[in-house]
């Protein structure tokens, strides 16, 4: 088998949703989902319907925009949405339904072209300590507004029953690392966030201060504690490659119809998972 993975594939746009039928089969592989589906329970059955006859299993992780309370568009009967964890649980169980694993299942261990190798579904979200040491943590909207910068998570995402986003993603770390701690062997792995793990990927250049809602300072040494091979995520809509500490990151993102079309076909958005 391969590993393939792709994020951001946002099948809130009709266009997107277009472009995954033309993502080519491979029945053998492997392919991750690294979060931002979509919005809607219906985005990710479309997704699902598409991609599953194409690939031998689904990997799937939450993006900030599957955790958008939003009730249903598209036609989707409006309900009151489920809200933060309720709204991550619920989406679980979906995967569940449809035999794609999450980041609440054990972890797979498969074999890479003779390697054994882990892959770690993480779902970590963002605590603003991505800023410079002299903004302060009660400062670091009004840091990012003085640059005109602003995330409708700030609307749209709720993180009950946690007080704030940051307790979610604290909690959210220290379990994790709990069941990294708990592993008993030295195989390598495949870590898999939606949100990059290091600071370093999670400054889009145009607008550098979004850093905030891009990851946590948690998870700096994960890549070298967990013996990472390779880092999967996205949530940047900035697609690299990149070297830190010999361990290859990978930004995987599909992107907005606008980043996308006219620009890269999407079968080539997906990206191979080499050890
Ligand atoms: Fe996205
Ligand atoms: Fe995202």
């Amino acid at each position: 088998m391969r590993l393939h993975a792709v994020s951001d594939i946002h099948l809130g746009y009709q266009a997107n949703r277009e472009a995954i039928h033309d993502i080519e089969a491979r029945p053998d592989d492997w392919l991750i989902l690294a979060g931002d589906v979509g919005e809607t329970e219906r985005h990710m059955h479309l997704a699902f319907d598409a991609l599953q006859p194409k690939f031998r299993q689904l990997v799937w992780v939450p993006g900030n925009h599957e955790l958008w309370a939003v009730t249903g568009r598209d036609g989707e009967p409006g309900e009151r949405p489920l809200r933060g964890e309720a709204r991550y649980r619920r989406f679980v169980d979906l995967c569940r339904a449809r035999g794609v694993l999450t980041p609440e299942d054990p972890y797979p261990v498969v074999d890479l072209d003779g390697t054994r190798v882990r892959i770690v579904p993480m779902f970590l979200l963002y605590d603003y300590s991505f800023r410079p040491a002299d903004v302060p943590a009660e400062a670091a909207l009004s840091w990012a507004r003085e640059d005109g910068v602003r995330c409708a998570d700030e609307q749209f995402l709720p993180p009950d029953p946690h007080e704030t986003r940051a307790d979610w993603c604290r909690a959210r770390c220290e379990a994790t690392q709990a069941r990294l701690d708990a592993v008993s062997d030295d195989l390598p792995s495949v870590l898999v966030n939606h949100w990059p793990l290091i600071e370093e990927l999670a400054r889009p250049p145009r607008i550098p201060r979004f850093s905030l809602w891009c990851g946590t300072r948690r998870t700096a040494d994960w890549h070298r504690r967990y013996n990472a091979r390779v880092v999967v995520s996205g949530h940047l809509h900035m697609p690299s490659t990149r070297i830190v500490d010999d361990v290859v990151f990978e930004e995987v993102s599909f992107g907005y119809p606008k980043q996308w079309r006219g620009r890269r076909e999407p079968d080539a958005a997906l990206r191979q998972i080499r050890i």
